[in-house]
């Protein structure tokens, strides 16, 4: 979770997680982001748009973990089940699934977690608790994550304050308000423990941006807009 150049370090952790209506999708038939592949899902898929680094790291990582050919073939069959506009962004999703326009999208968990807990105002907790956070095993986990600018003026303060934030203490500090995962250990708020406990998959941070541009033409070929 580190660059191997040493130029950016990760601070906090946040799990890719599904978020499904239990009234539109049969909760117990999605277990993995594969799974949004399957034709019974027809209409029920909320996606994101394509600019959204966190679905294209997603794709990156199925690269990685599934191949390029299998991982063609889900974007084929969950870009099918697609019917809503592709959304700005993951409360919306989360939103939209409350809501019934969809079944089930994908979104990192601490949106759900920051709208259950009532931050972004009751109506939004009040969709948040009609949705189900599903877990994949392994999941796909994204970084929050910093480095020092090249012209910085207070160099060493900055790698102070980095060397701070990416430690146990700092980066515990840092993930408990925003109900992210410190680098090492999981943020202890009973909203996120409820989602359950997640294994992260092996997949590098590197190799996730090494695969980006591949994984941006899947998607574009996959109709992903
Ligand atoms: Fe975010």
């Amino acid at each position: 979770m580190k660059d191997p150049g040493k130029e950016w370090y990760a601070l906090t952790r946040r799990v890719r997680v599904m978020v499904a209506n239990p009234k539109v999708v049969d909760v117990s038939k999605i277990n993995d982001y594969t799974d949004l592949a399957n034709p019974s899902l027809k209409g029920k898929v909320c996606l994101r748009n394509r600019k959204s680094p966190y679905n294209q790291s997603l794709v990156a990582n199925q690269i990685v973990n599934i191949g390029q050919s299998k991982t063609k073939a889900w974007l084929k069959g969950m870009i099918a089940n697609v019917s809503q506009p592709f959304f700005p962004g993951d409360i919306a999703i989360i939103r939209a699934v409350s809501k019934k326009k969809c079944g089930v999208g994908i979104v990192n968990h601490y949106y759900v977690a920051r709208m259950l807990d009532g931050i972004n105002g009751r109506r939004d907790s009040l969709y948040a608790k009609r949705t189900s956070v599903i877990t994949p095993n392994p999941a796909h986990v994204n970084i929050s994550a910093g480095g020092v600018a090249k012209y910085a003026k207070n160099k060493s303060e900055a790698i102070q304050l980095l060397e701070f934030l990416a430690s146990p203490e700092g980066s515990k500090g840092l993930a408990a308000p925003t109900f992210e995962h410190p680098l090492k250990e999981v943020n202890q708020n009973e909203i996120v423990k409820n989602f359950g406990e997640f294994t992260p998959d092996k997949v590098t941070t590197e190799d996730l941006g090494i695969n980006n541009p591949l994984a941006i033409r899947l998607m574009k070929d996959a109709g992903w807009k």
